[in-house]
């Protein structure tokens, strides 16, 4: 299979959706090139774009959090989006955008071969697993992606806004930690 160094090598300075007209850094995804464990986002917000990593915002924050919840580093994971530039005003992107970016998460997804992937919130969830089912109904259980089981739960932007669902994403994470063993 691929490396990681060659696949960001292709998207290269990516000029194949809009998204590039108003980002600053794509950002391509960091972590462990032997993860058991991807996470999978929506895309890049604010700070995100500004320094080209996933997942340092606020809502990077208590995904930090949950991951050291799991007994696991940061560091020993891997965090991507489904799409690789911000989207302006942080809107959902667009099924063209995720369609032409798409591509290169799977072949991410093909070089790591993970256990397993937690695919968080409604908008990458959706996306993933194509399907227009809410995250409510979706989280929770394990679906298949590229044969790789699926968890998806809600996102951390969504349960700092709704700490009462942390109860939620503690059960779908638990099902994870079982999962891997
Ligand atoms: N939200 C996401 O979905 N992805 C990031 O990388 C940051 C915030």
């Amino acid at each position: 299979v691929e490396t990681r160094a060659a696949i960001r090598a292709d998207l290269g300075d990516c000029t194949r959706c809009r998204l590039c007209r108003t980002r600053t850094h794509i950002v391509f995804g960091e972590g462990a090139a032997d993860a058991r464990l991807v996470f999978v986002g929506e895309g890049p917000g604010f700070e995100e774009d500004r320094c080209g990593r996933p997942f340092v915002g606020a809502a990077g924050q208590l995904l930090t959090k949950i991951v050291a919840a799991m007994q696991l580093s940061r560091e020993s994971v891997y965090i991507a989006n489904i799409v690789k530039c911000r989207p302006p005003d942080n809107r959902n992107p667009q099924p063209d955008e995720i369609r032409q970016c798409l591509p290169f998460l799977k072949r991410q997804l093909a070089a790591i071969r993970p256990r397993v992937i937690c695919v968080l919130g409604s908008v990458a969830a959706r996306a993933l697993l194509e399907t227009d089912m809410p995250i409510s109904r979706l989280r929770g259980r394990f679906h298949t992606f590229m044969g790789i089981p699926v968890m998806p739960t809600f996102h951390p932007a969504f349960l700092l806004r709704n700490p009462q669902r942390k109860r939620d994403v503690w059960n779908d994470v638990q099902q994870i930690m079982k999962r891997l063993g």
